[in-house]
């Protein structure tokens, strides 16, 4: 039965811990579709692409690779259904990225939505020139997806021209070495991304307004404490709008519907204080966290376990790739 499976691709850069907005904009997706028994999925910790901006802190990619295993396990990731590996692991992917250097321009590159924006975002890191590798960065995802013969690909919005960007290389691969690749479909999440603590529209590691996957308890009820609130509510009998409120917006996404309509008809009223608003809200992420912290400290105290979940998911893939490597050889007359 596995044959019919579509294989899924999919991975995160090691940057930083994975937070609540991961949760909601792609692990929950992921989860579905591992658990829908549909799909074959393999996610990748994309290390090399990590270091495409990191360049020049190894030590910060190196240690969240073990942190988003964690956090892959914790929520659920099952390592009976999903392949799980490291990028850097399959030097098949950075043979393959060489192979597709040939069919692809630099003036593509340089028009991709997603590069262009992320090169704006890091002018500090970059100055006036972006490096070879990072601007090359989407044809490193395109061998990712495609060494593994990736049918889909679960993605936010800001990484469909990447996608876009795979399939115009495997066409071009297709097309001048004969019918080899499979094109991979992205497939858009139907969850948004989630704003942060402070009411900017992304939660982001970098931006100090997220709770992760592994705070605490105290942590996590620190930061809600502080969420933006209404700014025009003072006193508890002040008319609150809910519309405006972090701690309102994450009421939708945490408690149950009953408990959402209390809170947003108290609050209007000027009948229900934010404290006593956040504390119910705190509590209800915690309620959500508490299986995912025990999980994970579950994995933290079983290190060899995660050691030979990495290892196996390693091996399957490579065996994958090097099939994949003798048939893109082959097409290229580069089967000594
Ligand atoms: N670009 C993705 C991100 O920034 C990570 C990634 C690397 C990826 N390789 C991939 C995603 C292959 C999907 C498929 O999060």
């Amino acid at each position: 039965m596995e044959e019919q499976k579509k294989r899924m691709v999919t991975g995160d850069r090691p940057t930083g811990r994975l937070h609540i907005g991961h949760y909601f904009g792609s692990l929950k997706t992921r989860l579905e579709m591992q658990n829908s028994g549909k799909y074959d999925p393999y996610i990748l910790i994309a290390d090399v692409q990590a270091l495409t901006d990191n360049f020049n802190n190894p030590e910060k990619v190196r240690n969240n690779v073990k942190e988003v295993v964690m956090d892959y396990l914790s929520v659920g990731i099952d390592p009976e259904k999903t392949t799980i590996y490291i990028q850097s692991m399959i030097p098949e992917t950075a043979e393959l990225t060489v192979f597709y250097s040939n069919l692809v321009t630099i003036a593509r590159l340089e028009r991709n939505p997603t590069v262009k924006t992320e090169i704006a975002q890091k002018k500090e890191l970059f100055g006036e020139s972006v490096t070879y590798g990072f601007l090359g960065y989407p044809v490193s995802q395109a061998a990712d997806i495609t060494v593994v013969d990736g049918a889909v690909v679960p993605v936010g919005e800001d990484q469909l021209p990447l996608i876009e960007q795979c399939r115009e290389i495997v066409r071009k691969f297709n097309s001048i070495y004969g019918e080899t690749l499979k094109e991979p479909e992205a497939i858009l999440s139907e969850y948004k991304r989630i704003k942060g603590l402070d009411g900017n529209e992304k939660m982001g590691k970098s931006l100090g307004n997220a709770i992760y996957l592994a705070d605490t308890e105290e942590e996590v009820s620190k930061k809600i404490m502080s969420a933006v609130t209404d700014p025009q509510r003072i006193k508890k009998d002040d008319l609150g709008h809910p519309d405006v409120c972090m701690v309102a917006y994450y009421h939708k996404l945490f408690s149950t519907k009953e408990e959402v309509e209390c809170v947003c008809e108290e609050c209007k009223a000027g009948k229900r204080g934010c404290v006593a608003c956040k504390k119910q809200l705190a509590q209800n992420v915690n309620n959500f966290l508490s299986p995912i912290r025990e999980k994970r400290k579950y994995y933290e105290e079983h290190p060899e376990l995660v050691e030979k979940i990495l290892k196996e998911g390693t091996e399957k893939t490579r065996q994958t790739a090097k099939q994949t490597m003798e048939k893109v050889k082959k097409a290229m007359k580069l089967d000594y």
